[in-house]
């Protein structure tokens, strides 16, 4: 019997003006269990950078859902994805983050595998009296299902069974160049990792990353300090944060943002930023508009938080963030987080990259742990049971609608759905997006 009806979970009713989703999606540990292996295990999922193992047996690793992997670049300059286990008992190969290695030995009872994921070495394999059945048995790392690259980002699937990478990515690849083209020489993670956990659901980061709303009443005291910053007039000498003014920023129409979604549950939410040196990218702006035309140029310098659906995030905004999301259990998710920079960029403008970074960015920066306190509060609040439906993806409701708009349509953008916003709007309604990706994944093991 399917234990879950997926109507009971996310009602959506676009003829009734009604989207809505249950806290139990929050909180119980049997749909935990089923969106681990039909989102994060059934997918594609982020797994990194291909400038994360650039040389020939360089590797980093991570996970796929609960998956341990390993992304190894072989003695041939190819990137390949393996499963992270030991054949012979399952321990996990290689416990480092990172590094450079032709052989990796089991630290169990040593069988050895090379950069390529081949088996080399069973210990005392001769003297072992195994079958010939084991003898024909593949003893190598397994390779995850599917493994792609795009633009330098890296993607794998431990299921087969999934449409192209291509695909899966859809227009959200766009939105990836406009990243990847800031520099000819591509993207790089800035050294320095960031990995935090917080005590609450990975959608509460999903849906973070794309809320507007929450902005001036969750960082006020980030707010005001940018507000006395500018009118101690140390701006330009400092030049060490953008103004509170570059966020709000309006067109002529009134224009402040707005929000688009995209198939298999990927979400932008944007607001227009001016060409300014408020950003890193400015010494190159002349230079990006002559590449690229003006349009892309000025939505380079757009604030833009893009979720890769499931668990990549990219903020830019004050600085430029690469989010890794890896949910641990229904009330505790791992967050890992880079800046992300275009390479060769000069060296003032790494500076200014990474100050603006400290300032917002982080459980140390002024703006991450106002957010992650309010997941914590709010999982707390997932138990309630006298009125399961939350009340946060309707607003925008009605502004919402099919297509484009012309600010996508300078991008040559195709949303499925979305938002023109004024600086109030601050559309939820985008979150749809992310719970109609959700419910088609899970939609095979759900009634
Ligand atoms: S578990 Fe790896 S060698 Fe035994
Ligand atoms: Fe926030």
């Amino acid at each position: 019997m399917k234990p879950f009806i997926l109507r009971d979970l996310v009602d959506d009713r676009p003829m009734d003006g009604v989207f809505r989703v249950n806290r139990a999606l929050f909180r119980d540990p049997a749909l935990f269990e089923l969106e681990m292996k039909h989102v994060f295990e059934g997918g594609w999922v982020f797994v990194g950078l291909s400038t994360q193992a650039e040389r020939p047996h360089d590797y980093f690793t991570g996970f796929i859902g609960r998956v341990p992997i390993i992304v190894s670049r072989n003695g041939d300059n190819t990137l390949q994805c393996f499963v992270n286990a030991c054949p012979h008992k399952g321990v996990r190969l290689v416990r480092k983050l990172c590094g450079n290695a032709r052989r990796h030995t089991c630290p169990y009872h040593g069988w050895t595998f090379d950069s390529a994921g081949a088996n080399r070495n069973i210990k005392w394999q001769k003297s072992g009296c195994y079958s010939e059945a084991f003898d024909a048995e593949n003893h190598d790392l397994a390779a995850v299902a599917r493994f792609g690259e795009y633009r330098g980002f890296l993607f794998a699937s431990l299921n087969a069974d999934v449409p192209s990478l291509e695909d899966h990515l859809g227009e959200a690849r766009k939105l990836l160049d406009l990243l990847a083209d800031k520099s000819p020489d591509g993207l790089e993670l800035v050294p320095g990792r960031v990995c935090f956990t917080y005590e609450a659901n990975w959608k509460m980061q999903l849906e973070n990353c794309a809320d507007q709303y929450h902005f001036t009443s969750t960082h006020p005291s980030y707010i005001r300090i940018l507000e006395q910053r500018a009118s101690e007039e140390t701006r330009e000498v400092v030049r060490s944060s953008i103004g509170a003014a570059d966020f709000w920023q309006e067109t002529a129409q009134g224009v402040s943002g707005g929000t688009m979604t995209f198939d298999h549950g990927h979400v932008l939410n944007w607001g227009v930023m001016p060409v300014s040196s408020a950003n890193a990218d400015f010494e190159r702006a002349e230079q990006l508009a002559r590449a690229f035309g003006e349009a892309r140029r000025n939505w380079m310098f757009n604030m833009r938080n893009l979720t890769v659906f499931p668990n990549m995030q990219i903020a830019e905004n004050a600085s430029s963030q690469l989010r890794v999301i890896r949910p641990l259990a229904p009330d505790l998710t791992e967050m890992q987080t880079w800046c992300i920079a275009p390479r060769n960029e000069s060296a003032e403008a790494r500076t200014f990259r990474i100050r603006q970074y400290e300032d917002f960015f982080n459980p140390t920066g002024m703006a991450t742990p106002d957010d992650t306190v309010c997941y914590e509060e709010a999982q707390l609040g997932m138990a309630e049971q006298e009125r399961p439906w939350l009340q946060g993806h309707a607003r925008g409701l009605m502004a919402s609608v099919e297509g484009g708009n012309s600010y996508a349509d300078m991008i040559d953008l195709k949303p499925v759905r979305s938002v023109v916003a004024d600086a109030q709007l601050c559309d939820e309604s985008l979150f749809a997006g992310y719970y109609r990706a959700w419910a088609t994944r899970m939609a095979e093991v759900l009634a």
